[in-house]
């Protein structure tokens, strides 16, 4: 994962500009310094070579002012002779082209290297969207964020609600999984190792999901204008900061977060029950650690974002569904109203 990571990095700045651009400057700086290395250490041992190393490459302002500087010493002592004219011959073109051929050669295996790994890299996420107003009012649409760490029972609270309140249930985990399997889909691999490990797919991946599954839903329904506001409880989301604000900023406002809190342990026993039979790749005890750590290191901060601003119902789901739903319902009703 740390190879990928540092994979795509290096992409991306090659990503920047094109590689003549991002090779060139680098091998420029580099041959400036390994000239300049070269010509001090030589000119302590020989003057002669220094002077030929730095006279070859340097500029027209830099000759002139070495030019300048001979001729204000030579007026100063007129009587002293010019300096010998630099040796010509096999050694003194070896001293000036080998550093040269050094630099290429080092450039020419470093560009193959970034070549060679760029074609082994998983697919790199769109880039942000520069869109500065949401997709969605919150006049016409309704968002709930649904957090809570795995296997707290967000699911099968939502499936609940569907039911009775009528709305339109977006897990993010499914999204992506059913990305993870889609044919020709570029982000495969990139998800199928985040999910693996518990850690957080790129968000530009997850709001776009999101917001082309609420556009569908959206569609399906007719519209939003004039009808009935379309209402959509998105579980397991926001994960981390950023895709909170992403999706507040390119897609919908959310109305608020409903949390379920659950001590580790329960959570863990229920995701070990269910590992045996839902083939998820990530109920393991594996990876069932690490999105715990996940969970407390990167979405938790989500929830106290959130709760700061007055916007999440916490909810205790360590007892039964029947009666956490109960909860649910009655902390729900109290903040959006008899009919939310
Ligand atoms: O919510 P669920 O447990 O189904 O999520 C499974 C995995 O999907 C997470 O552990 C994480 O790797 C990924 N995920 C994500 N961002 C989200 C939701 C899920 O990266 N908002
Ligand atoms: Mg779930």
């Amino acid at each position: 994962m740390a190879a990928a990571a540092s994979g795509r990095q290096a992409w991306r700045q090659v990503m920047r500009a094109p590689a003549s651009s991002t090779q060139k400057p680098q091998l420029g700086r580099q041959s400036e310094q390994l000239l300049q290395r070269r010509a001090a250490s030589s000119s302590s041992s020989s003057p002669a070579a220094a002077h030929s190393i730095i006279q070859r490459p340097t500029a027209p302002a830099q000759q002139q002012q070495q030019r300048s500087y001979s001729s204000s010493s030579q007026s100063n002592n007129s009587s002293t002779p010019p300096p010998p004219p630099p040796p010509r011959g096999k050694d003194k073109n070896n001293l000036k082209f080998w550093p040269f051929l050094v630099v290429i050669a080092l450039g020419s295996s470093s560009y193959i290297l970034l070549v060679n790994r760029r074609k082994e890299m998983p697919a790199v996420p769109p880039p942000v969207s520069s869109k500065t107003s949401p997709t969605f009012s919150p006049d016409d649409v309704t968002v709930l964020f649904v957090l809570g760490g795995p296997g707290a029972g967000k699911g099968t609270q939502c499936a609940r609600l569907v039911k009775d309140f009528g709305f339109t249930h977006l897990s993010a985990g499914d999204l992506l999984r059913a990305e993870q399997t889609r044919e020709g889909s570029e982000f495969g691999a990139l998800i199928r190792d985040c999910i693996k490990d518990g850690s957080i797919v790129p968000m530009e991946v997850t709001v776009q999901l999101l917001e082309n599954a609420m556009k569908d839903t959206i569609a399906t329904s007719g519209g939003v204008s004039g009808g009935a506001k379309a209402r959509f409880l998105i579980d397991g989301f926001p994960r981390k900061m950023d895709q909170a604000l992403k999706f507040e900023e390119a897609v919908c406002l959310a109305r608020l977060v409903l949390f379920f809190d659950c001590p580790e342990d329960e959570m863990e026993r229920r995701l070990l029950e269910r590992g045996k039979t839902s083939g998820r790749s990530d109920d393991n005890a594996d990876s069932i650690r690490k999105r715990f750590r996940t969970f407390v290191e990167t979405s938790m901060p989500v929830v106290d974002h959130y709760e700061k601003e007055g916007r999440v119902v916490k909810v205790d789901a360590t007892p039964t569904p029947d009666a956490v739903y109960r909860d649910t319902q009655a902390r729900l009703t109290k903040v959006l109203g008899d009919n939310f």
